[in-house]
């Protein structure tokens, strides 16, 4: 499977690397990075792909990982909130991810991810209005989102509200859902934000 990280070609492509592997923290702030072991900040703005280590991210965490200068948003979705993604859909604007804009090809899915049932989101945690940063919403149910809310990503400028694959509600000023960006898994605990699958050839 092309994904596997059982590929012995991946492992020696890892072990060669240059691009950085970046720290995984806990809750749902930043997460420092391992500035030693980062690109350049011109390779990194000209795009150069960013490794990170989600072997430490805890189910229903997320973390947070710098990619051409924007936030790149990785959860760990726990089996309820995947089994929430399927419950809702009837409150979304793009439900199928239709925009082909907002991801690649291999995330239109339900889950907007590499694999079915995939627990791990990566999305561009910047607001598809105007651009601010949503903040990870994961409780269900709280006072200020609403009795039918079931987790997501709530945008503090002007309301806008995304479910857990990053899916935009209807009725908010946000037009399309939060963006998947490329990313490639090297192993099971590292993701390549910017990777492509030539990164596994
Ligand atoms: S920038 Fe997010 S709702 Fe306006």
């Amino acid at each position: 499977m092309a994904d596997s990280p059982s590929n012995p070609a991946r492992r020696r492509f890892l072990t060669g690397a240059a691009t950085a592997v970046g720290a995984v923290g806990v809750g749902f702030a930043a997460v420092p990075f391992l500035s030693s072991f980062q690109p350049s900040a011109k390779a990194q703005a000209a795009g150069a792909p960013v490794d990170m280590n989600i072997g430490k991210l805890a189910p229903g965490q997320m973390t947070t990982v710098a990619w051409r200068g924007k936030p790149v948003y990785v959860v760990n979705r726990t089996d309820r909130m995947l089994d929430s993604l399927s419950e809702i859909e009837d409150r979304l604007s793009d439900p199928h991810s239709k925009v082909a804009s907002q991801q690649p090809e291999f995330a239109t899915n339900l889950y907007r991810a590499r694999k079915e049932h995939e627990r791990y989101l990566v999305i561009v945690g910047l607001c598809t209005h105007l651009g601010c940063a949503p903040t990870y919403r994961p409780e269900v149910a709280p006072d200020d989102l609403g009795d039918d809310w079931r987790g997501g990503f709530f945008c503090p400028c002007h309301g806008s509200k995304f479910d857990l694959s990053g899916r935009v509600y209807k009725g908010v000023p946000a037009p399309t859902n939060l963006v998947v960006p490329q990313y490639v898994y090297i192993t099971d605990e590292i993701i390549r934000v910017g990777g492509t699958e030539e990164d596994l050839a």
